[in-house]
C-alpha cells in the first residue's frame, strides 16, 4: 500500500472555481500545507472563457501565464509560484479516478491516495460529443471539441496546417458563435450548423438572434440552421473531409469543431450524494448532503435565491462566486459565525469579432426588444427586457458601456413593476439608466 497524503482541504478540479476558492481561502487564512489542489490539467488555474476567444487569434494570442485566474475579473494573477509561496500544494496532471466520500478519500489513476477534513467538488463539465450519439464517423482526425487548455492547442495547431481551408462548426450555442467567429478571423471559409430556427435559442429571442445571424453573415459565414449532422466523410488518412447532414447536403470539411453541450462532471459520486436536476445539490453555502463536502461551479444545483428555486449555472461569474462563498462558508463554521446565504443574480456574457453582450436576471415570461439591431449599423446598441408577472426580471444589452451594463444589472436586481410594455419598448435602454 502507498502512503495517504493527508490534507485538511481538497478542492477537486483545478479550473475557474478553484483558483478563486484557493484565492479566498488565503484572504480568510490559511497555514501551509492545509490547502491542495487537484487537477487533471497541467496547468494552474486560469479563466477558461479565453479559450474560446483571445487564445485563438491569429495574430497577439493570449498565453499563459497571461491568463491565469483571478485577472478574468480585475483581480491579482495566481502564478503557479504563488501557491508555492502561500503553502498551497497544487497537483497537476493527477485525474482522481475514485472517490469515496464518507470518508474522504480520493484515489487517482496513478494510484495515490488522499485524504481531507473538507473537500470542495469543483470538477466542472465535459463537452458532449457526437460520439456519444454513435454519429457515423464521429471519431474522424480534425473534429475538434474545446473544453480544456490541450483541447484549444490541437485547434490551433490545426488552424496552421489546414491554412485558408474550409470549417464547419456543430452547434450554434456559446461555443458555435465564438470559434466560428474566432475561425473566420483566422480566414477559413466558416459553415456553422444547428437544429433550431435560430441561433442561441436557450437565450436569444428572434430579434436578437437575427441580428447575430446577419451580423455573422455579413462576415462571410454560412449559416444552416433546421438540420443536425448525421455523419462524416474522412479521407485514407482518416481525416475529415465532409460533413453529412440530416437533410441530405454534405458540407465540405478540413476541420469540424463541435460545440453541442456540456454535462456536469458528477459520474465518481453517484449514489454517494444528493443530486437535483442533473447537479449535486446544495445549499445556499454550498454543501452537499455530506458532511463537510461542499460542490461549487458548475457541478452544483443550488438555491437561487432571487427566484425561489434550484438551478445550476455553468457560466465563469457563477464558479468564481460560488467558490468564494463555499470557502467562506466552512471558515465560517470553523469559527462558529454565520454569513449570509448566496443570493445570486445570474450573469452571462460573450464576445465575438467586434460584438460584446451581457445578460443580467432570467429570461422568462414576456420579451420587449429596444433598439438599434441593424447589422450594418457602425455601433449597434440595442437588447431584450423579460417581464413576468409584470415585473422586469432580465436584460440583455448589446454593446453597452460599463455603466449602461451596471443599470441594466441594478434593475433586474431591483425588478420593478411594468405597467406598459409599450411604454417599456419606447424607453428602452433608458428605463435601465434612469434608474
Ligand atoms: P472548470 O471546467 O473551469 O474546471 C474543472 C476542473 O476540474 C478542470 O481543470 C478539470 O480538468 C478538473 N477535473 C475534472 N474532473 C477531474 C478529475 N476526476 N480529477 C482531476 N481533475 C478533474 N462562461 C462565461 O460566463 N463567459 C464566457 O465567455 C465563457 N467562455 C467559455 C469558453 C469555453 C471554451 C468554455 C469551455 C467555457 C466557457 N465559459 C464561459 C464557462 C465557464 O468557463 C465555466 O462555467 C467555468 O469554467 C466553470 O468553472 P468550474 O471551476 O466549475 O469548472
Ligand atoms: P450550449 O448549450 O451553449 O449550446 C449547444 C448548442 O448545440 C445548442 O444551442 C444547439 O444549437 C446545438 N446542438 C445540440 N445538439 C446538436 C446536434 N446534434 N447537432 C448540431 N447542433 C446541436 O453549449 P456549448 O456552446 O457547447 O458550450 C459548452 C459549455 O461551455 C456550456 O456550459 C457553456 O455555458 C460554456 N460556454 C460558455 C460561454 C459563455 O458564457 N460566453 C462560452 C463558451 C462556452
Amino acid at each position: 500500500l502507498g502512503t495517504v497524503k493527508y490534507f485538511k482541504y481538497i478542492i477537486l478540479g483545478g479550473g475557474v472555481a478553484a483558483g478563486y476558492a484557493a484565492r479566498e481561502f488565503e484572504r480568510q487564512g490559511l497555514k501551509p500545507a492545509e490547502l491542495a489542489i487537484i487537477s487533471k490539467e497541467a496547468v494552474a488555474p486560469y479563466e477558461r472563457p479565453a479559450l474560446s476567444k483571445a487564445y485563438l487569434n491569429p495574430k497577439g494570442a493570449a498565453r499563459l501565464p497571461d491568463f491565469h485566474v483571478c485577472v478574468g475579473s480585475g483581480g491579482e494573477r495566481l502564478l503557479p509560484g504563488w501557491y508555492k509561496e502561500k503553502g498551497i500544494q497544487l497537483i497537476l496532471s493527477t485525474e482522481i479516478v475514485k472517490v469515496n466520500l464518507g470518508s474522504k478519500t480520493l484515489i487517482s489513476a496513478g494510484g495515490e491516495t488522499f485524504k481531507c477534513q473538507t473537500l470542495i467538488i469543483a470538477t466542472g463539465s465535459t463537452v458532449i460529443r457526437l460520439t456519444d450519439f454513435k454519429v457515423e464517423g464521429a471519431d474522424a482526425k480534425n473534429i475538434f471539441y474545446l473544453r480544456e487548455i490541450d483541447d484549444a492547442d490541437k485547434l490551433v495547431e490545426s488552424i496552421k496546417t489546414k491554412k485558408n481551408g474550409k470549417a464547419v462548426i456543430i452547434g450554434g450555442g456559446y461555443i458555435g458563435l465564438e470559434v466560428g467567429a474566432a475561425m473566420k478571423i483566422n480566414n477559413l471559409d466558416v459553415s456553422m450548423v444547428y437544429p433550431e430556427p435560430w441561433c442561441m435559442p436557450r437565450l436569444f429571442t428572434p430579434p436578437l438572434a437575427a441580428f447575430y445571424e446577419s451580423y455573422y453573415a455579413n462576415k462571410g459565414i454560412k449559416i444552416v440552421k433546421g438540420t443536425v449532422a448525421v455523419g462524416f466523410n474522412s479521407n485514407e488518412n482518416g481525416e475529415v473531409t465532409g460533413v453529412k447532414l440530416k437533410d441530405g447536403r454534405v458540407l465540405e470539411a478540413d476541420i469540424v469543431v463541435v460545440g453541442v453541450g456540456a454535462r456536469p462532471l458528477t459520474a465518481l459520486f453517484k449514489g454517494q450524494v444528493e443530486e437535483e436536476k442533473g447537479g449535486i445539490k446544495t445549499d445556499g453555502f454550498f454543501k452537499t448532503s455530506i458532511p463537510s463536502v461542499y460542490a461549487v461551479g458548475d457541478v452544483a444545483t443550488f438555491p437561487m435565491k432571487l427566484y425561489n428555486d434550484m438551478r445550476r449555472v455553468e457560466h465563469v461569474d457563477h464558479a468564481r462566486k460560488s467558490a468564494e462563498q463555499a470557502v467562506k462558508a466552512i471558515k465560517a463554521s470553523e469559527t462558529g459565525k454565520k454569513i449570509a446565504e448566496y443570493d445570486y443574480l445570474p450573469y452571462f456574457y460573450s464576445r465575438s469579432f467586434d460584438l460584446s453582450w451581457q445578460f443580467y436576471g432570467d429570461n422568462v415570461g414576456e420579451h420587449v426588444f429596444f433598439g438599434d439591431n441593424n447589422p450594418l449599423s457602425p455601433k449597434p446598441k440595442f437588447g431584450s427586457f423579460w417581464i413576468k408577472n409584470g415585473k422586469l426580471v432580465g436584460a440583455f444589452l448589446e454593446g453597452g458601456s460599463p455603466e449602461e451594463n451596471k443599470a441594466i444589472a441594478k434593475v433586474c436586481r431591483l425588478q420593478p413593476t411594468v405597467d406598459n410594455l409599450d411604454q417599456l419598448k419606447k424607453e428602452g435602454l433608458s428605463f435601465a439608466t434612469k434608474m
